[in-house]
Order: C-alpha cells, then structure tokens, then sequence
C-alpha cells in the first residue's frame, strides 16, 4: 500500500493548477447512459473514482474513448446490463448515480446497495422514495435495490427532499430529464456540481430551469442527444490548497480555479486571517504570515454555506490558529477520524458529539498516521507540511480517488514530499 513520506515546516511558494471537479464528473459521467448518442467530457480529472465510474459503464455496455487523458467520449448505443454490481458500488457509493439514467432510459435499473463508508452509513433512501414518486416501483432483493418504470417510462411530479442529497438531486435531475411530463424537485441542493450537470443535461437537449437553488423545474423530454461540455474546476481542491498556503506561512497562486464556487470557505479563511485576493475571475493569491491565524468557529451546512467536504481541511489549520476554535459537522455522523490522527501529531482537540474544540496555537511534530477518508487524508498531509519533522502517511488510497496528481503539484510549490511505493512503502513500516 502507498504511502507518503512528509517532511514539514517548508512555506510553499509558487503556483498551483485546479484540476477538474471529481464531484461534477461523476453524475456527467452517468448522464451520458441517458443517450445512445456520444457525449464528451473535457477537464475530467485523472483520479481513482473517475477510472471507476468509466468502468461502470463499460460494464453496463458502454464505449469510453479517453482521446486525451482528461478528456472522455462515452457512447451509451448498446447498453445491454442494468446492474451496477456490489464489486464496484463498495469501492464508490457514486455508482448510485448510474440508477436515475438507466431507469429513465430503459425502465430498469438494478444497483447494490452501497454500503456504508468511514464517514457515514450514506443511505439512499431518499433517492429511492423519490424515484417512487416517479412512479417507479423499487424493492431489495438481497441487498441489490430493483426498481422499474411500470410503464416502461417515469412519470414527472413533485419530489420533495426532507433532507438535502446531493447525488440524491442529481439522480432526480437525470431520471426526470426523460420522463412524461414536468417534476419539480423541492429542498434541491444547491451545489455549483447540481448546476454543472444541469448544464450538460441542457446541452443534450434537457429541459431544466432552477440547478444551483432549492426548487429545480425539469419539463421531460422524448429523447436525449449528444454534448460536449467541460467540468467545473474542483472547489474542494482548490480550498484544500488555500490551507496549505496558510497552514504553512506560505504564499501560492492558485490557477483555474473558481473562487464563487467556494465563498463560503474564503470568508472563513479570512475571517481567521488568511489573506486571499482575487486576481481574476479564475486566479487566488493567498498568503498567510506564519502567526497570522485566529481561531474561528465553522459549522459544516449545504451549499451555499461551509461545505463538509472542507472541515478536515479546516480543522487542521485550526491547530495552527491562536485560540479555541468550535467546528460543527452536520452533514454526516462520523466524520471526525482525522481528530485522532491529529492528536497523535500534538494537536490539542476535545471531541463532544458532532462537535470539535480545538486548542491552539500547537506545534506538530510528525508521526505515522492512518488515512481514514479522502478528505481525511488531505487533513492529514496538511497537517504534515506544517509539522516539525518526518509524517508517515499510510493507505494514501483514499487521497487518490479525489486529488490529482497531489504529490507532484505540492512538491512543485516546495513541499517536501513523496510517494513511497512498494518495498519503499514497507521499509518505511520498520
Ligand atoms: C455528496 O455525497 C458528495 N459526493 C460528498 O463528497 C459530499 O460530502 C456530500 O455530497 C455532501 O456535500 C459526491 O458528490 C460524489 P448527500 P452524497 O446525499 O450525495 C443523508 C467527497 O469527499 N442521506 O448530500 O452521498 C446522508 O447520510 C465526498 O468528495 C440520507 O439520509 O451526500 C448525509 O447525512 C464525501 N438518505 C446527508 O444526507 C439519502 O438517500 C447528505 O448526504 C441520501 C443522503
């Protein structure tokens, strides 16, 4: 198993590029199951969890040209399976994705039920009452969910979420895009990856109005067509590297990135002091002196608020903050496990529930610590770029199903950092 060897306490200097947005590319991905006609993806980034959803859909029938390593061409002409199998949805819960299209398209879809994952038991319960209120008829049958179209089409209607899901909507979005009729989806999340894949489905000759607020309007369509469209750059990225820079007193320009997809995250970073400037449209400067940072409370909400998928981020940086700092997290039950990995580098956190307090300022030193989750892992080398000394980070896995190219572009801005592989990685357990 990989892992990555830090040394700590270099300021990063230097500019970093964006890549595409993991979350986005992988309902466009699915959507393409929506049209035997091909749809093309660019800025698709080069991670672990796009490699597995194109084999989804070859497993299902479809073609997955990559005439360029981030761009794909996916041609759904001859889908001939309906199932996403259980060896694919336990190693990535965004398999789920592939429900809305293949029901709306072909009246059947079968997936395994995914399990849970470190952060949470992540249910889809939601996605399956909604497709109910599409007139599909949904049952589990020994752990695989079967749903079917009784009419061989979805029927629009009003789908109200009594929780905000994310790939929940999304799954909505693309069924309705096919079905009889208008839905009008209530409690939507928000997302810019809901109103990136609205833009796809559009282009493909969907009929939708509203992605990015609470109350989506989908007028169905017969048939949907072939697109080209380009992903949205990864908002949880380019947060990750603002940390960075501040965590380490550095001072990094941050290119292809989308600053209006993350203001939440930037006001907070602020607010605790990290100097971030707009220098275009799609360019940040940040920097951060190295006793710059005050302690700021966050609480994890839905877009357009702080997004969970930026508190382990976050609570590193906190450690290196003057002050007791409260982080809330909302969005999943268990999503604290980097807290422990923090503490064992001289981190100071009290954990209450789904709350955290950390205490800083505190001194990291480096020491072998486990990845949990991806974002977990991205907290972990976050926190091992500002410690004192050697950070062990084991099963790195988890960081490359959503970070491209990490290890490279840190080591670009000045990190000292490497990915040790095979009999590397074991001498390092000795
Ligand atoms: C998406 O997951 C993201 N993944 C997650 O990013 C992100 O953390 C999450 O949204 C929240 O923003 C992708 O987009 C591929 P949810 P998703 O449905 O859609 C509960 C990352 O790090 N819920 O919005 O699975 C659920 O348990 C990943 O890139 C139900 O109860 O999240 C959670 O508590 C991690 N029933 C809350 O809602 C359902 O049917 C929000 O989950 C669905 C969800």
């Amino acid at each position: 198993m990989d892992k990555f060897l830090i040394k700590g306490g270099k300021p990063l200097k230097g500019k970093i590029e964006i890549s595409g947005a993991k979350n986005s590319a992988l309902p466009c991905l699915a959507a393409a199951l929506l049209t035997p006609e091909t749809v093309i993806l660019h800025n698709v980034p080069y991670v672990k969890d796009l490699i597995t959803q194109r084999r989804l859909l070859e497993d299902l029938g479809a073609t997955a040209l990559t005439p360029e390593l981030r761009t794909h061409k996916i041609t759904a002409a001859h889908i001939e399976r309906f199932e996403a199998p259980y060896e694919l949805v336990k190693t990535m819960r965004a398999s789920v994705l592939a429900l809305g299209p293949l029901l709306a398209r072909f009246g059947q879809a079968k997936v395994s039920l995914p399990g849970g994952c470190a952060i949470g038991t992540r249910p889809i319960d939601l996605h399956l009452k909604a497709f109910e209120q599409l007139g599909a008829t949904v049952s589990l049958e020994a752990g695989v969910v079967v749903a079917r179209a009784p009419q061989g089409r979805l029927v629009g209607s009003d789908v109200g979420f009594e929780k905000v899901t994310v790939t929940g909507t999304e799954n909505v979005m693309m069924a309705a895009s096919l079905a009889s009729g208008r839905t009008t989806i209530h409690n939507a999340a928000q997302e810019p990856e809901i109103e990136d894949l609205a833009d796809l489905l559009n282009k493909m000759g969907a009929r939708i109005k509203g992605a990015g607020t609470a109350t989506i309007e989908i007028e169905g369509v017969e048939a949907l067509g072939a697109a080209e469209h380009t992903i949205i750059p990864d908002r949880i990225e380019t947060g990750t590297f603002i940390v960075a820079a501040a965590i380490t007193g550095g001072e990094l320009e941050i290119k292809n990135c989308n600053p209006k997809h993350l203001s939440a995250v930037i006001e907070k970073l602020r607010a605790a002091g990290v100097e971030i400037e707009e220098l275009n449209p799609t360019t940040l400067h940040v920097k951060c002196r190295p006793d710059g940072l005050t302690a700021k409370d966050v609480t994890t909400e839905p877009h357009p608020l702080f997004p969970t998928d930026m508190q382990a981020q976050y609570m590193a940086l906190m450690t290196q903050a003057e002050g007791v700092s409260t982080i809330t997290e909302t969005i999943f039950e268990n999503r604290f496990m980097h807290a422990s990995e923090l503490i064992r580098m001289g981190a100071k956190i009290e954990i209450a529930g789904n709350t955290a307090h950390v205490h800083g300022k505190t001194r990291l030193s480096g020491a072998p610590v486990l990845a949990s989750d991806l974002r977990a892992s991205a907290s972990l080398v976050l926190a091992g770029l500002a410690a004192d000394g050697e950070t062990l980070i084991d099963r790195v896995y988890h960081i490359d199903r959503g970070y491209e190219n990490i290890v490279k572009k840190l080591e670009k801005v000045g990190a000292d950092i490497r990915r040790l592989t095979g009999n590397m990685a074991l001498a390092a357990e000795e």
